[in-house]
């Protein structure tokens, strides 16, 4: 077999029907080597950030992706952006391998993923105007919007998130940590990208703030038909913005389904105990549901667990645990919503304690 044909830029021009996928994520992997030594540098193993994650983002959908920190989510989203190169596996963008390119097909990629950051305090150059920040990436790609047109273009973005086009020559301290994020989406949009990934875009906001900058998301995805990944820590802010919801551990994708089915019936311990520490307003509500209170420390991503990667804090592990990846799949014992994949092999929702056999 022949090396797979290297896609033309054109191949990224093709539309997608909405709910079919647009970017196919399989068996992804990102290790970071660890090395000892100053001048000679021993390779002495690999943080395993990313570790064998597959996944689907549908044409249109927002995928909210939560786990504990250090658990493989800035990293995953830096390999679908191509910021880091992955160690193996496929990412396929409108069905052409991604992960391998380079010239004007990654250029014609670039254009259409992109990224908006945590940090609006950081992730904005203080010497440069908001006109230059968000005018950048056209001279880059001055195709979408010719030397002439751009103070145009930039003027007609900061309308787009809501800040007055005049603020143009005003510079990134001149503005509310809200509305630095509001230049950054507007940034993240000049190119007219398919998909936004978004990485806890509203962690470092006042919650007031946040509930806005969520609102301009929403309206700008259906305003331009754009695809997310909305990476957040807040379960409750990913509910509210995601059509579906993927959770890690570990570098791993330990379920995936809707709203409905990962909030309502989660069927992963894991996932599970992470939904038991989310505060519920209603006291009742929450004594009813019940608190997992998981104990001991996430183990180091270097040297993770045998089998199942969750069973060293897991109170259903079995012996089969330790010796058994369990796959990310439906269990066939599963019926109605709680039949979603789960990688457990023991996957259940909360109230039926037993195991299956
Ligand atoms: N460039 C790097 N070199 C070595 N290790 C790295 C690098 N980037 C990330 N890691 C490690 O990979 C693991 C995953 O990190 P990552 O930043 O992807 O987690 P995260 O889920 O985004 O966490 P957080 O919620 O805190 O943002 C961590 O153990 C981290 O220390
Ligand atoms: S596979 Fe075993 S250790 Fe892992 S989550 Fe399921 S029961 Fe727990
Ligand atoms: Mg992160």
């Amino acid at each position: 077999m022949g090396a797979a044909a290297v896609p033309e830029e054109a191949a990224f021009e093709k539309p997608v029907d909405r709910g079919e996928p647009i970017l196919q994520v399989r068996e992804l992997v990102k290790h970071f080597p660890l090395t000892q030594g100053i001048i000679f540098k021993k390779l002495v193993g690999a943080v395993k950030a990313v570790d064998g994650v597959s996944f689907d983002l549908m044409q249109g959908e927002t995928l909210g992706i939560v786990g504990e920190s250090g658990c493989g989510k800035s990293t995953l989203a830096k390999v679908l952006m191509n910021l880091e190169p992955a160690t193996s596996g496929s990412i396929r963008y409108k069905g052409e391998e991604i992960t391998k390119l380079s010239g004007a097909a990654l250029k014609a990629v670039r254009r259409n993923i992109q990224m908006v950051f945590q940090d609006p305090y950081t992730s904005l150059n203080p010497r440069m105007t908001v006109g230059d920040i968000i005018g950048e990436p056209f001279e880059i790609h001055p195709e979408v919007a010719p030397k002439g047109d751009r103070r145009k273009a930039v003027q007609d973005l900061l309308d787009v998130v809501g800040l007055n086009p005049e603020y143009i020559t005003r510079y990134p301290h001149q503005f509310s940590g809200g509305q630095r994020q509001r230049i950054g989406i507007a940034r993240g949009l000049a190119l007219k990208p398919e998909i936004i990934i978004c990485d806890e875009p509203v962690s470092a906001l006042d919650v007031s703030v946040q509930a806005q900058v969520i609102n301009l998301l929403e309206k700008l995805q259906s305003e331009f038909n754009l695809s997310y990944m909305f990476i957040a820590h807040d379960l409750s802010i990913v509910r509210h913005i995601s059509d579906r919801v993927g959770v890690m551990y570990l570098g791993r994708m330990v379920e995936i389904g809707s709203d409905e089915e990962i909030y309502d019936h989660a069927t992963h311990p894991y996932t599970q105990a992470l939904l038991s520490a989310v505060p519920v307003p209603d006291p009742t509500a929450r004594d009813a549901r019940g608190r997992i209170v998981l104990t001991g420390d996430v183990p180091s991503p270097a040297n993770p667990p045998s089998g199942c990667r969750f069973r060293t804090r897991c109170w259903k592990a079995q012996e089969k645990c330790a010796v058994e990846t369990p796959a990310l799949t439906v269990r066939q014992w599963l019926e109605g919503p709680a039949a979603h994949d789960s990688a457990c092999h023991f996957a259940a929702e909360k109230e039926s304690e037993a195991p299956p056999a």
